[in-house]
């Protein structure tokens, strides 16, 4: 049976971006592979955050992926801080890999923006964190949005380089699974930036907390252009905002971008928008609501938390002990 790992950051709102293109895809995975998901709480602080807010975020988002749909009781759910063979592996990364391999990474450039000099040393080698997780539990598959395929690359040259050095094969080569019609979605107010957490427009995301008519007023406020749909996706590539709302809508109602232009043909984007704003509330809406549910409900999920992260130091401590040995440090 193949593992599965993935992350997410605790770093503020839930939202349709992260929705389609990683939890969704998640929770499909449970029913056939044995699954390890992580709140990572050490990538967070890479960049500041309010203590009261992580601690916030961390519960939040753990209501998040169980209001989703998956089971903590099946998969193995917890916050990366709680078991320290991730910084502890994370060091051993940090002299695999090479200063040229990070400095190749797009995510650091854009988070560090114009200010290199003043990003957080830990922002620099956060893909050596990442890598860290994953290989930790020697993971197959790790399912992501498009955005994170490079550090999935830099997890597989830091896993082969370890395996070089030491002549092993303790590492194998994870695989990024980016799955479904939307792996990338953009924000509503500007097809060319994805959606995030970092957007400071509220309109440019959808929630995942936000309620009927949150979902309802943002996509009417979406930009989208003058024109009518087109059949055929073609058409779609030089009109980035609409090519957007139409992968949004293939990928909430299960469909490929092909048949939803197909169904939407010649008509304007006011009718397009009213049927994408019903299927975003039917899909979207009960799982807002079992967050606030399950986010009132602290000591349940501060008890997941704790059970995801005791069944995750069975497997990672045997792995990080395995590294140990291969590298040579004593275990006095
Ligand atoms: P983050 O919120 O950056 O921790 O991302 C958590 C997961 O959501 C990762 O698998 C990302 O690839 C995915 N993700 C974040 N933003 C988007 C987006 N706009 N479109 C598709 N996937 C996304
Ligand atoms: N970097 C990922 C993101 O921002 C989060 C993450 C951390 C992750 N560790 C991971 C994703 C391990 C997959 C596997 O989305």
């Amino acid at each position: 049976m193949s593992r599965i790992f993935s992350g997410i950051q605790p770093t503020g709102d839930l939202h349709l971006g992260n929705y389609l293109g990683a939890l969704r895809n998640w929770v499909a995975l449970q029913k056939e592979h044995e699954c390890i998901y992580c709140i990572v709480d050490l990538h967070a602080i890479t960049v500041w955050q309010d203590p009261k807010g992580l601690a916030l975020n961390t519960r939040e988002v753990t209501a998040g992926l169980i209001a989703s749909g998956l089971d903590p009781k099946k998969n193995i759910i917890f916050n990366q801080s709680a078991v320290s063979a991730h910084a502890e592996l994370a060091w051993v990364f940090n002299c695999i890999a090479r200063l040229g391999w990070l400095n190749r990474m797009t995510q650091f450039k854009e988070k560090a923006g114009e200010q290199k000099e003043n990003a957080s040393v830990g922002l620099y080698i956060y893909p050596n964190l990442m890598a860290a997780d994953i290989l930790l539990y020697k993971a197959n598959y790790v399912p992501v949005g498009e955005d994170q395929k490079q550090h999935i690359e830099l997890a597989r040259d830091i896993a082969q380089k370890f395996n070089n050095n030491y002549k092993t094969e303790l590492f194998p080569m994870p695989e990024p699974m980016i799955l479904g019609e939307a792996t990338r979605v953009m924000s509503l107010k500007d097809g060319s930036n994805k959606m995030s957490k970092s957007d400071p427009s509220e309109n440019s995301r959808i929630n995942m907390t936000d309620g009927p008519d949150e979902i309802s007023r943002k996509i009417k406020k979406a930009t989208s252009d003058s024109e009518l749909l087109p059949g055929d996706p073609k058409d779609l590539l030089s009109r980035p905002e609409a090519r957007n709302l139409c992968a949004i809508y293939a990928a909430l109602s299960n469909k490929n971008i092909s048949a939803v232009c197909i169904e939407f043909e010649g008509k304007q984007f006011s009718v397009f928008k009213s049927a994408l704003t019903e299927l975003a509330v039917s899909v979207m809406g009960p799982i807002g609501v079992e967050m606030a549910r399950l986010v009132s409900d602290q000591g349940y999920l501060d008890s997941v938390l704790k059970d995801g992260a005791e069944r995750s130091r069975v497997i990672s401590n045997k792995v990080l002990s395995e590294v140990y040995d291969v590298v040579g440090f004593l275990k006095t």
